[in-house]
């Protein structure tokens, strides 16, 4: 097959990457960046995200787009980087649907990230694809709330660009995906590891909150299985199917990296606040209860190799970098 993956520089681009050219596809990844090649074995091609140009070509008889372009959220919410946060999404999935419309022999299937984070703070009920979106949760800080709109936002915008076209030759998946977890350097895990390790890896505020969580396999295998199956469009929860509480959730983590006693310092939510801003990020990713189900890949068959913490943990905690 051949996969173009815009934004596939970053954790989970990389992921996808590595994972469909070790199995024999042609991958091609769209990025930002000028200079030289990339020191990748799959072709990096120009674009800036925001225009038409020559990378359109690579559309054309692709299998699979996979768009994951957006600046991180992995920042605070100023006014600078709420806009970039939202214009680099709406920009990019805009100008790759109008290329995606306008290709003589466009792509099988444009798989679009969105994210977990669109749906409401709850602890009661899990959300399935059916469930509460988030936006209007009483008390809910303003953050959650703008997260949530960039993110349908985002959905709109992807919507939006097949909406006019009769039969389109493309099917559309949005990606509500949880956390990615992957032993590499640099992304959650390996920050949430190396706190363990330090002795901080107690619960976070009162550790009530859930966290959605999907082990990088099982991502690339849901992805892939999205891939093939034809009959799937529309919104997919990607997500293993047991979220749990944050202390649990911890609690697991400690245990996979075998802490002698266990022991974990607990952070309470003022001093996460604190940190979260002498580390110029937010603490939602940490405070917001996740508690999101993949009902429909479990009701389609999709079977996942972790689909419990505890196992998922102990398998990440084995590998230090990358598979
Ligand atoms: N990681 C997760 O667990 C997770 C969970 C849910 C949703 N998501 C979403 O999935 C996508 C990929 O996640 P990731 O963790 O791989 O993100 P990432 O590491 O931040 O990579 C995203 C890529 O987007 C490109 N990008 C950055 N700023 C841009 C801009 N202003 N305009 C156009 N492109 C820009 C960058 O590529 P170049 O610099 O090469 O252009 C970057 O490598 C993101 O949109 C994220 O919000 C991620």
């Amino acid at each position: 097959m051949k996969i173009v993956i815009p934004g596939g520089t970053g954790q989970v681009g990389t992921l996808l990457a590595r994972a469909f050219h070790r199995d024999g596809h042609e991958v091609v990844v769209l990025s930002r960046r000028a200079g030289p090649p990339a020191a990748v074995p799959w072709r990096v091609v120009p674009w800036d995200g925001r225009t038409a140009g020559g990378w359109e070509a690579e559309l054309e008889g692709a299998d699979a787009v996979i768009n994951l372009a957006g600046r991180s959220v992995n920042c605070r919410y100023t006014a600078a980087n709420r806009k970039e946060i939202v214009d680099s999404r709406l920009d990019s999935t805009r100008v790759l649907g109008e290329a995606i419309v306008r290709a003589a022999r466009p792509p099988r299937v444009w798989l679009q990230a969105s994210t977990a984070t669109i749906y409401a703070h709850r602890y009661d009920a899990a959300n399935d694809e059916e469930g509460l979106l988030g936006g209007d949760e009483p008390g809910a800080p303003e953050t959650w709330n703008f997260s949530i709109a960039v993110a349908t936002a985002w959905e709109k915008t992807a919507l939006a660009a097949l909406a006019g076209v009769p039969l389109p030759a493309t099917r559309l998946v949005l990606l509500r995906s949880a956390i990615v977890m992957t032993p590499g350097a640099g992304g959650p895990f390996d920050l949430l590891r190396r706190l363990v390790r330090l002795g901080l890896g107690g619960r976070s505020g009162d550790g009530r909150q859930y966290v959605s969580w999907i082990h990088g396999d099982d991502f690339v295998r849901a992805v892939s299985w999205l891939i093939g199956n034809g009959a799937i469009s529309g919104h997919i929860n990607l997500a293993a199917p047991h979220p749990l509480p944050n202390g649990a959730f911890m609690a697991g983590l400690r245990r996979a990296a075998r802490i002698p006693g266990g022991f974990g310092l607990p952070t309470p939510g003022w001093l996460l606040e604190i940190a979260a801003f002498f580390l110029r990020t937010e603490t939602e990713l940490i405070l917001k209860s996740r508690r999101v189900v993949p009902a429909r890949l479990l009701r389609e068959g999709f079977a996942f190799r972790f689909p419990q913490w505890g196992e998922a943990a102990r398998d990440l905690c084995q590998t230090e970098g990358e598979r």
